[in-house]
């Protein structure tokens, strides 16, 4: 498949991992052969307490590596936050922000992800916003306007291609070990590239990373990797495998 995006395939390791589990990120710095590493940008996101020492065990790998969430906030008394500040002076190019494990365990709306985002963007990290629709509200035919509805609301004004990455991840999808027909993902990745060119212009939306997230492995990822519009994934469970992360990686080259 030729693309004309450069696929990113980040791992989000989520509350997982304590120092021994560096090894896991050396071993996919040296699986990241040349020609992988010509084709496809990775990144890990490890818990933030392990966030400082992944980078550093990371440099000069160009592997990336991104926080999985951040404040609104810039500094100042707010017990148990992290600042985008924070996770850039760690060595983070990426955070993710609005994953559904925050929209729904913690309360958070599209104005709130759109804020992290900004903030992000502002310590000039890439938010990777997430987006993704229910069971229930794919069940009931809204999936489609349940995640427009959410890129207009957290996407931040004036984003390009260099300062956002969205992640498609049906909810019901995410560790569950199901996965939308490539048909569906299709549809939708469409549908995304299409609001964002309503709301950041068309040439910027064409060049925006559209990763697709929720129960990829090494056994469907070519076939989720190679829809229209899918620019590389966003990977839980499999990203703690470096072997499985690494073939993910190789389906999207
Ligand atoms: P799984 O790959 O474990 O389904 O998780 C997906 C996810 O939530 C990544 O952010």
């Amino acid at each position: 498949m030729t693309r004309s995006i450069r696929p990113l395939v980040a791992g989000n390791w989520k509350m997982n991992g304590l120092r021994a589990e560096l090894a896991i990120a050396a071993e996919v710095a040296k699986g990241y052969a040349p020609e992988l590493k010509n084709k496809v940008d990775l990144a890990i996101c490890p818990p933030a307490s392990l966030l400082f020492m992944t980078s550093a065990a990371l440099i000069g790998t160009r592997i990336a590596t991104g926080g999985q969430d951040c404040s609104i906030q810039e500094a100042g008394a707010f017990t148990g936050e992290i600042s985008a500040a924070m996770l850039a002076d760690a060595g983070a190019s990426y955070a993710i922000v609005g994953h559904s494990e925050r929209r729904t365990l913690h309360g958070e709306t599209n104005a709130i992800v759109k804020e992290k985002a900004q903030a992000s963007q502002k310590a000039l990290l890439v938010p990777i916003v997430c987006v993704g629709e229910t069971k229930d509200e794919r069940e009931a035919g809204r999936a489609l306007a349940i995640v427009r509805k959410q890129l207009r609301g957290s996407v931040p004004d004036g984003a390009t291609a260099a300062t956002l990455v969205i992640a498609y991840e049906p909810v019901w999808a995410i560790g569950t070990g199901l996965t939308p027909t490539p048909q569906d993902v299709a549809e939708m990745h469409e549908a995304i590239r299409a609001e964002l060119g309503k709301l950041l212009g068309k040439s910027v939306a064409a060049g925006v990373r559209l990763l697709y997230g929720g129960s990829v492995k090494p056994s469907n990822a070519a076939e989720l990797m190679n829809v229209a519009h899918v620019d590389g994934a966003l990977v839980g469970g499999a990203s703690l495998k470096a072997e499985d992360f690494l073939a993910i990686a190789k389906a999207c080259a």
